[in-house]
C-alpha cells in the first residue's frame, strides 16, 4: 500500500496542482529528498573526485563511492559492477562498441526494443559487422520463450534484449532467456530503462552480463544513467570514451588503463547527478518496489477495467494486467495520437506521451503505424487521477 502522503515529497506535483503527470516512462518527477542531494553538490562539496589532494575532493570521491554503492545494492551488484554513464542509451552503445564481434557476429535482439537498444546493433549489421536477427512477440505482445530457444544458437554473440518494453509494459524472462544465451556460450546484455524503476532487480540472480538503466526514469536527476556488468567483463573490454582518470599512465607512445569502473568514466563526472541518483535509490527503497509494482498494476487495471470494453478504441498489449506493469497505451479511431494528447491535457491537465515512443518498427509490428497514446503510471500517481483518465479518454473517443 502507498501513501498519498508521498506526493507531499514533490513540489512539481505542489506547483502544479492541476496536472495528472502520466509521463513517467519518458521521464519522472523527482522528490525533494533527490533534489536536495543534488543541491547539497554545489552547496557543500564542491570540488572534483579523484583527482586533488584537498578535502573538498575527498569529501567529492567519498560521495561518488558512496553513490556507487547505493546504486550497486539497488540493483542487487557490487560497487565495481557499475560503471556511471549517462543515460541508459549510452550504457548500451558503450557495450555494443566495444564487444568483441570478432569470433561469433551474430546478435539477437527483438522486434520491440526501443531505438537506443537497437540502433547501436543496427548501425553495426548495416556496416555488415555482425548479423542481427529480431525476436518477434505473440499476438498479444509477449514473449515466448521457444522463440528465444530457435534463434539463439553457437553463432550468437549476444542477446540484447528489454526487460521491460517500454510502448506495452510487458515483460521480458530475461533470466530464462539468459540461461539459454548462455548455454549456447553467448552473452546478454538487458535494456532495463524501464524495469529497474519499477520492479525489484538483482543483477547477481538474473545472471545478465550487462544491465543498462537511466536515472531520470527512477526519481533521480536527468544526466546520469548506469552500465552494470560483469567484471570480468569490464576488465576485458577497452574503454570507450577517453580521457582524464581513464588511465594508470600514459606515454606518448603506450598508455596502461585504469582497472574498471575508472577505466570508463572519462573526465568530469555529473557529480550532483551521481549523488541524486543514489538517494532516489535509496528513496525507492524505502518506499518498497514490490509496492510499487503492485501499486502501478492496480492503477493498470483501472484504466483496463475502465475501458476495455469502450467501441472505437483500440488498447495495445495483454488485456490481463498481471502480464504488464504500469503502462497503458492505446488508440482511439477517427482522432490521432497527437490530438487525443492535447485534449487530454487541455481538459483536464492530463500528461501523457503520443507518437511511437523511440520504437517504430516495434510499433509497426503491433499495427500502430502512425503512433499511439501511451499514459505511464508511478508511485506518487492515485486511483482518482486513473478514474478521471478514464472518463475523459472516453468522452474523446466519443468525438472520433
Ligand atoms: C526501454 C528503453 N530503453 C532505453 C531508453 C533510453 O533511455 P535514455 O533516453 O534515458 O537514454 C528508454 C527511454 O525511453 C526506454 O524506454
Amino acid at each position: 500500500m502507498i501513501s498519498e502522503k508521498l506526493r507531499e515529497d514533490f513540489p512539481i506535483l505542489e506547483k502544479h496542482k492541476d496536472i495528472i503527470y502520466f509521463d513517467n516512462a519518458c521521464t519522472t518527477l523527482k522528490p525533494k529528498q533527490v533534489i536536495e542531494a543534488e543541491m547539497r553538490y554545489y552547496t557543500e562539496y564542491g570540488g572534483c573526485a579523484g583527482r586533488s589532494a584537498h578535502r573538498l575532493s575527498k569529501l567529492v570521491s567519498e560521495k561518488v563511492e558512496e553513490g556507487r554503492g547505493k546504486i550497486a545494492s539497488f540493483v542487487g551488484a557490487k560497487p565495481e559492477n557499475i560503471v556511471y554513464t549517462k543515460n541508459c542509451s549510452e550504457a548500451l552503445n558503450l557495450v555494443a562498441k566495444t564487444f568483441d564481434f570478432s569470433k561469433r557476429k551474430k546478435v539477437v535482439g527483438t522486434i520491440l526494443e526501443h531505438h537506443s537498444s537497437m540502433l547501436p546493433f543496427e548501425i553495426k549489421a548495416l556496416n555488415k559487422e555482425i548479423e542481427l536477427v529480431y525476436a518477434k512477440p505473440m499476438p498479444d505482445g509477449t514473449f515466448d520463450l521457444s522463440v528465444y530457444n530457435e534463434l539463439i544458437d553457437r553463432n550468437t554473440a549476444l542477446v540484447a534484449v528489454h526487460h521491460t518494453n517500454n510502448t506495452l509494459g510487458t515483460k521480458n524472462p530475461v533470466a530464462e532467456i539468459a540461461k539459454i544465451a548462455h548455454d549456447n556460450g553467448a552473452q546478454i546484455i538487458v535494456d532495463a530503462a524501464q524495469g529497474v524503476p519499477h520492479s525489484e532487480i538483482n543483477f547477481r540472480k538474473m545472471d545478465a552480463d550487462y544491465l543498462t538503466f537511466s536515472g531520470h526514469k527512477m526519481l533521480g536527476p536527468t544526466g546520469i544513467g548506469a552500465l552494470v556488468a560483469k567484471y570480468e567483463h569490464l576488465d576485458r573490454m577497452p574503454p570507450f570514451i577517453v580521457g582524464g582518470d581513464t588511465i594508470e599512465q600514459v606515454k606518448t607512445d603506450s598508455v596502461v588503463w585504469a582497472k574498471p569502473p575508472r577505466k570508463f568514466e572519462a573526465g568530469i563526472q555529473h557529480y550532483a547527478g551521481i549523488i541524486g541518483l543514489g538517494e532516489a535509490a535509496e528513496y525507492l527503497k524505502r518506499v518498497g518496489l514490490k509496492n510499487i509494482e503492485q501499486h502501478e498494476r492496480e492503477l493498470a487495471k483501472i484504466a483496463m477495467d475502465g475501458l476495455s470494453d469502450v467501441q472505437n478504441m483500440r488498447i495495445y498489449g495483454p488485456k490481463d494486467v498481471s502480464k504488464r506493469t504500469g503502462i497503458f497505451t492505446f488508440n482511439a479511431r477517427g482522432v490521432t495520437p497527437h490530438q487525443v494528447a492535447i485534449m487530454l491535457d487541455k481538459m483536464k491537465g492530463i500528461a501523457v506521451r503520443s507518437g511511437v515512443f523511440c520504437a517504430q518498427p516495434g510499433m509497426e509490428h503491433i499495427g500502430a503505424c502512425d503512433g499511439a497514446v501511451r499514459a505511464s503510471f508511478y508511485l506518487y500517481n492515485t486511483k482518482k487521477e486513473v478514474e478521471t483518465f478514464t472518463e475523459t479518454v472516453k468522452q474523446i473517443v466519443q468525438l472520433g
